[in-house]
Order: C-alpha cells, then sequence, then structure tokens
C-alpha cells in the first residue's frame, strides 16, 4: 500500500503523523547517508541482484493480471507503452521519455522523506521514487513503498497531462499548507485521490490510485466488495475524511474526470483550511445524507481467463 512520504518521526502541529505510512514504529529503511540535501540519491541500477529483477518481474506479472477491466484506461495504456515488465526500471531512461510527454522526471530517494522535502520536489515535476524493492515475504503486503509501489503505481499516471499538472499543483499546496498548519487536510486529499481514487467512466468504476493499483488484492475489492462505500468526490468531504492505514480502505472517492479533480482543487485553499477546521471529521466508512453513493459491487467484469 501507501503513499506519500514522510519520516514517521515527523509530527504535525494536532500530533498525528501527516502521511503515516502503514505507521510502523521502526524508522524507514533506505540508506539516508547517500542522500543529497535535498533527499534525492542516484539509483545504482547496476547495483540489483538477478534475484531482484526476478521478484520485480514477477511482482509486475501478478499485479498486471488483476488489472484488465479495473484499472483506467489512462494507466493501462501507460504502462504498456513504458515496457517495465521484465526488470527493474532504470529511473534515468524513463526519464528522459517522461520529460518529453508532461516534462516529469524521476528522482531516486532512499525510501520515506520529510513532507517539505516529498512537496518540494513535487512543485519541481520531480517524481521521488524508492530505490530499494521489497523483500521477498513483502511480496502481497509491504509496509512502506519501495521502487514498485512507487514506480509501477504512480509512473503511469504521470504521463497523463492533467493528472501530471495535478501533482505539481498538489505539491505547491502542500509547501503552503505547512505553513499554515493544514498538512492533515491535504493528507487526506493525497490519500483519497493519489493512493486510494477511483473514477467513474461509461464503462463503469476504474482505479487510478497507485495505492490500490500496486496492490495484490485490494483492486477487486475496492470496486466490487459490499463493505466499502464508493462515494462520488466533493473536496471538503475529503479533506474531513479521516482514513486507515492499516487494512483496505472502507471509503473510496469516485472522481468523474481528472479534469474534475483539477479544477476542484485549483482554488486558494487558505480560507477552506480556517473552515475546515472548524467541521466535524468522519471516519471512513461513515456516509451523510449528502453524500453521492455508488453501487457497483454486484459482479465483476467479464473476466478473462
Ligand atoms: N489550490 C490549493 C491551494 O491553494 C493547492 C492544491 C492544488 C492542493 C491541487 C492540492 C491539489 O492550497
Ligand atoms: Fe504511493
Amino acid at each position: 500500500m501507501s503513499t506519500a512520504k514522510t519520516s514517521p518521526s515527523q509530527k504535525l502541529g494536532s500530533g498525528v503523523p501527516a502521511y503515516s505510512y502503514g505507521a510502523s514504529l521502526r524508522p524507514p529503511r533506505g540508506n539516508y547517508s547517500i542522500a543529497q540535501a535535498d533527499y534525492t540519491c542516484e539509483q545504482v541500477w547496476e547495483a540489483y541482484s538477478h534475484a531482484e529483477h526476478d521478484r520485480y518481474r514477477r511482482l509486475y506479472k501478478d499485479r498486471i493480471a488483476k488489472l484488465p477491466g479495473l484499472a483506467c484506461e489512462a494507466f493501462i495504456s501507460s504502462l504498456a507503452a513504458l515496457d517495465a515488465s521484465e526488470q527493474i526500471p532504470n529511473l534515468k531512461q524513463v526519464s528522459g521519455n517522461l520529460r518529453n510527454a508532461t516534462a516529469w522526471e524521476l528522482v531516486g530517494v532512499p525510501g520515506l522523506i520529510p513532507e517539505t522535502a516529498f512537496f518540494k520536489l513535487l512543485s519541481e515535476r520531480r517524481f521521488p521514487i524508492t530505490t530499494w524493492l521489497r523483500e521477498e515475504a513483502e511480496f502481497n503486503y509491504i509496509v512502506e513503498p519501495d521502487i514498485f509501489h512507487d514506480f509501477f503505481g504512480h509512473v503511469p499516471l504521470l504521463f497523463n497531462p492533467v493528472f501530471a499538472d495535478y501533482m505539481q499543483a498538489y505539491g505547491r499546496g502542500g509547501l503552503k499548507a505547512d505553513r499554515l498548519q493544514a498538512l492533515e487536510y491535504l493528507a487526506r486529499l493525497y490519500w483519497y485521490t493519489v493512493e486510494f481514487g477511483l473514477i467513474n467512466t461509461p464503462q463503469g468504476l476504474r482505479i487510478y490510485g497507485a495505492g490500490i493499483l500496486s496492490s495484490g488484492s485490494e483492486p477487486y475489492y475496492s470496486l466490487f466488495d459490499p463493505k466499502p462505500k464508493r462515494i462520488g468526490f466533493d473536496l471538503k468531504r475529503v479533506m474531513s475524511t479521516r482514513y486507515r492505514i492499516d487494512d483496505f480502505q472502507n471509503t473510496y472517492f469516485v472522481i468523474d474526470s481528472f479534469d474534475q479533480l483539477f479544477e476542484a482543487t485549483a482554488p486558494d485553499f487558505t480560507h477552506l483550511y480556517t473552515q475546515l477546521a472548524q467541521l466535524p471529521t468522519f471516519s471512513a466508512g461513515e456516509i451523510t445524507k449528502t453524500d453521492k453513493i455508488f453501487h457497483n459491487n454486484v459482479e465483476g467484469p467479464s473476466k478473462k481467463g
């Protein structure tokens, strides 16, 4: 699963971690001593072992098999064009293509990084990718983002021009929210869009959130399990909704398009943050009268094979 980056020891004013991935008590893994001041580090591609390339290949194969008819078209087509199924991708190589497409580039990082460093990179259209790969025992579940989650989950949509602009706007908004002590609200927005977002299409609901896409079992659950609520995207509602970091989500928010997401988040949030601080929060799974509920949990699309 997972998300944006932070060191778990970094706390918000309110005392909760802004991006708590897995809320692990141990410090993030990764070698931070080799990182630059902006937290980026070299990806030493030659250093990956045969076993790591092989594990990456099996992860890719396992996840992609679960996504036809479930992942959004933008994800599927970009991922196919990336041709990244056989070995751990070389970030420099992929950056060349990405720069041509949307002027983004990929940079290596040792793992979770502090919020402000994360936002700064996004605001510069540089997407941080953890350079290490998970262990074999973490094949189905990992609490911190590794290169498989970061690459497979996040990179395909960076080729979409509107989503690419959203990510940069998010980075800029993050730097501002940090000054306004409003990171908690922005963290929820990230969680319910970039990591766990669903999108409505003429063919039905589809997944665009990286945390779902890189998971071995959440894709089917997110779209078809009767338990979680699927609620139409509403900015204030999203920013007031707490989330679970230790299990499948109880609530997913559904956008109509990346344009909708971009436009809804374009206005200055300064006043909104003041308002939100006065409003109650919702727990994950809670619904209200004004929520637009999607019922898309009957059966999967015609299953391949
Ligand atoms: N519009 C937000 C602000 O003024 C910035 C933002 C854009 C935040 C997109 C998140 C996503 O703070
Ligand atoms: Fe992520």
